[in-house]
């Protein structure tokens, strides 16, 4: 977003203009800032030449969103079968997909198997499951290097109580699973955690892994998993990527002279491709004081739309889009849900708000309308992609009817 002459832009477009089109609460998403990001892991990250990305699609699963990103060469990080058929609609390969399962059925993995698309097996029960069901097929398997890091501490994946795949220990269980079911293992995956913007644990973690691929046979591929983070805050330095990637590409170009041949090379970010692409802009509905003589924003939106303040205390930027001027002051900004969890920011210094006023949650692109609900059935928000001169709605607004359509036919009459 750019402040123009007192307006702000996205892209070309007035934010205030964007707003009256198509209402608030309104999720608008620049691809112009999506290419960037897709521009740095390719240039920055991906210094080792045999490298490929795959975009996990839960950080935004809007199927236009996944289509613009894939068409730039990304394959898809997928966690549920209807990810994975969504990754193939929206012009995925069957082989740029890898289905990272944790706690699949067995009905589950058969529906990925059939649609061609690898699966990354998350336990040695599953792997014993999958090997009866389809020996001598190609598999992958996700470890546990023991390491974990994250933004938050529930979105740490490594580590000795994390539910997520095999402990790095149990190796040789692992091979004696592949050898009994003549099973193919073609690449080892692991994923420790999500929004990190130190280097240290995911490059011990690489070397865990590595260690690990020493012994096994025949891979083509080592899959780091996501995680990349980015700064929520104003101040918060960005990610060193670059020096992650000649790091990472030392070691794995180390590493394949040794085992014999080039080996390729995963990442799957999610965050970091689609966050800063994403706005959540929502109208002042409500201001009030309270019994302590806080100032009280309420907007039209809530936890139920972007649930990352509620759930993990995330902090998100807030742009007073209509009063950029306005004097500085300190407010508690909250939704419309009847929860006491339900608020963007406590003691935010902002320019000063006024009812019918325009906010922009920032940052907002990835976790955002993923993770969003019905909750006390209120309607999801509409979604819209700016393309340079281009304004697309690629989700309308959910209606009441819309609402009521999820229970089929109702009527009691
Ligand atoms: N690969 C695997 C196996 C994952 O579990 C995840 C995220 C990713 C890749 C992508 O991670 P990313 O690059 O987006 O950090 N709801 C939380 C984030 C949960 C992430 C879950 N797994 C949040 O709002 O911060």
């Amino acid at each position: 977003m750019i402040i123009k002459d007192n307006q702000y832009y996205i892209g070309p477009h007035r934010v205030d203009e964007l707003c009256c089109r198509f209402g608030t609460p309104l999720y608008v998403y620049d691809a112009e800032i999506i290419r960037a990001r897709i521009y740095d892991v390719k240039t920055e990250a991906g210094v080792y030449p045999k490298t490929e990305f795959l975009y996990a699609v839960k950080a935004n699963y809007n199927p236009f969103l996944i289509h613009h990103i894939v068409k730039k060469g990304l394959g898809v990080d997928a966690v549920s079968p209807e990810e994975v058929r969504l990754g193939l609609l929206c012009g995925a390969k069957p082989e740029q997909i890898l289905f990272t399962e944790n706690n699949a059925t067995d009905a589950q993995i058969d529906e990925v198997f059939d649609l061609g698309v690898l699966i990354n097996v998350g336990s040695l029960s599953h792997l014993g499951r999958f090997g009866r069901a389809h020996p001598g097929s190609r598999v992958c398997v996700r470890f546990n290097p023991n390491i974990g890091i994250a933004s938050h501490e529930s979105n740490i994946t490594g580590g000795a109580d994390s539910k997520f795949g095999i402990s790095f220990q149990d190796v040789d269980r692992v091979k004696g699973l592949i050898d009994q079911y003549q099973l193919r293992l073609v690449g080892i995956h692991q994923h420790i955690g999500s929004g990190w913007l130190r280097l240290r644990e995911p490059i011990l973690a690489l070397d865990v892994i590595l260690d690990i691929a020493k012994q096994c046979d025949g891979l083509e591929f080592i899959d780091v998993g996501g995680g990349f983070g980015v700064p929520y805050r104003p101040k918060e330095h960005r990610l060193d990527m670059k020096t992650l990637g000649r790091q990472i590409a030392k070691r794995m170009e180390q590493f394949c002279a040794s085992y014999g041949s080039d080996v390729a090379l995963r990442f799957e970010p999610g965050r970091y491709i689609i966050a800063e692409a994403g706005h959540l802009l929502t109208t002042v509905s409500g201001m009030k004081q309270s019994i302590s003589r806080r100032t009280i924003v309420g907007t039209d939106t809530g936890m139920h739309h972007l649930v990352r303040t509620a759930m993990y205390g995330s902090y998100h930027e807030i742009v007073n889009i209509t009063n950029p001027d306005g004097m500085h002051q300190e407010y508690d900004v909250t939704g419309n849900i009847c929860e006491c969890a339900d608020f963007f920011a406590k003691n935010r210094m902002l320019p000063e708000v006024r009812e019918g006023d325009i906010l922009s949650i920032e940052t907002a692109g990835a976790y955002g309308m993923a993770m969003a609900s019905n909750y006390q059935f209120r309607p999801l928000p509409a979604e819209v992609l700016v393309d340079e001169d281009r304004v697309t709605e690629i989700r309308p607004r959910q209606t009441f009817g819309t609402l009521l359509a999820q229970f089929g036919h109702v009527s009691f009459s």
